[in-house]
């Protein structure tokens, strides 16, 4: 159970940080505290990650089962040449490094990707969830950078909400969420890409992306072609397998709402939303549809929010998890949300959308 906590909330300037209250933030981590902060994908719930009781409140503060690892998020180090040498960061946190992750590394780094390697003997159970790997992340946001690096320790952080709903894109997300949870809370306003990082595992073969995100799979194919993605979320479940990314097993994304994804050619995917309006087992109830900017004014019934423009994704992606939250706020049952291509990042929104839909129902028409 957590134990209510004095949040003090920081307003940091993005584009400017100011060093004193990062200062500020950062001597928390070292003290074994939690404090939110920004990164260019999500809100991160970070603490120190070379200290498994600070770990550990991470856990506790977002309700989140144990089995679950958490990323380590470490710093471009500017005052050291060797970026990815013996001394750095990355090496306090794992134990070797390959050819695969080296180039991942130079091409997408500091960026929205993370990658799995094996662990290094400082890093514990807390944090991977008894895992013999890590996975890592170094974050190009400013704040999120200057904060590591004040810190002088590798920031472990899962996304900034209570478990199982939608991760944290706005201020006001996270102070709903977390507030009287943690120690400190960075506003730097709204996140810009607004869905997590992509988790890769070059640790073993083959080299597997286990969530799409900020980082695409046609990015990640022009350094590695031979690269293995399942768009098939709910594959795993037909077999014993532990699923390679355990957060993997957990439902995610989740409004209140019941939610729906219909996936399909447009001009079906619209007139299968307008025949489950009507549907007897909906009509009664307070409707929501999640629309794209092509199709926004084709309803007649429910309430209507565009999502984004469906040519151009990384719209949808910057407001998707705010606009399941807003369902909520609004008292809506049940959702209705239209697919959108699985290219670019409409993969990883497409993933987000099934997680929050849940495996039956997701509707081909
Ligand atoms: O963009 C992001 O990645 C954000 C920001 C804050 O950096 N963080 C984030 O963390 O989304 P979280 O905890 O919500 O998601 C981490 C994912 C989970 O699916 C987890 O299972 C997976 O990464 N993961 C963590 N460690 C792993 C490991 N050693 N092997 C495989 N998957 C791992
Ligand atoms: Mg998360």
């Amino acid at each position: 159970m957590w134990i209510k906590l004095k949040t003090r909330i920081l307003k940091v300037d993005a584009s400017n940080p100011e060093i004193s209250k990062l200062e500020y933030a950062a001597k928390v981590i070292r003290n074994g505290g939690l404090v939110v902060f920004p990164t260019e994908t999500v809100y991160g719930l970070g603490a120190d990650a070379l200290e498994p009781k600070a770990a550990n409140s991470i856990f506790i503060a977002k309700g989140r089962p144990s089995d679950n690892p958490l990323i380590v998020h470490i710093a471009e180090q500017r005052t050291s040449p060797a970026r990815y040498g013996e001394n750095s960061m990355l090496y306090t946190v794992v134990k070797s490094c390959n050819q695969k992750a080296i180039n991942l590394m130079n091409s997408f780094w500091p960026g929205p990707l993370t990658i799995v390697f094996k662990k290094s003997d400082l890093i514990s159970d807390t944090v991977t969830a008894g895992l013999d790997t890590v996975a890592v992340r170094m974050p190009s946001h400013p704040v999120a950078s200057m904060l590591i690096e004040l810190s002088g320790v590798p920031v472990a952080a899962p996304s900034a909400n209570i478990s199982g709903r939608p991760s944290s894109t706005r201020i006001e997300h996270v102070i709903e969420d977390l507030y009287g949870r943690v120690d400190v809370i960075i506003d730097s306003g709204n996140s810009t890409i607004g869905l997590e990082s992509t988790v890769i595992d070059v640790s073993s073969e083959p080299c597997t992306v286990l969530r799409p995100g900020g980082i695409t799979i046609e990015q990640i194919k022009k350094i590695i072609p031979e690269v293995e993605y399942r768009s098939d979320i709910y594959e795993f479940e037909k077999s014993d397998d532990v699923p390679k990314a355990p957060g993997m097993k957990y439902t995610h994304y989740s409004p209140d709402a019941e939610v729906f994804v219909i996936e399909g050619e447009v001009h079906k995917i619209v007139q299968k939303i307008k025949q489950l309006c009507n549907d007897d087992r909906f009509k009664n109830k307070k409707i929501g549809i999640l629309a794209t900017k092509q199709t926004a004014n084709m309803y007649e019934q429910g309430t209507v929010i565009t999502a984004g423009d469906r040519h151009n994704p990384e719209t949808i992606a910057m407001n998707l998890f705010d606009i399941l939250r807003s369902f909520d706020s609004e008292n809506i049952e049940v959702v209705f949300a239209e697919g959108i291509e699985e290219t670019g990042i409409g993969t990883a929104v497409m993933n987000r959308m099934r997680k929050a839909a849940g495996r039956n129902n997701i509707i081909k028409v």
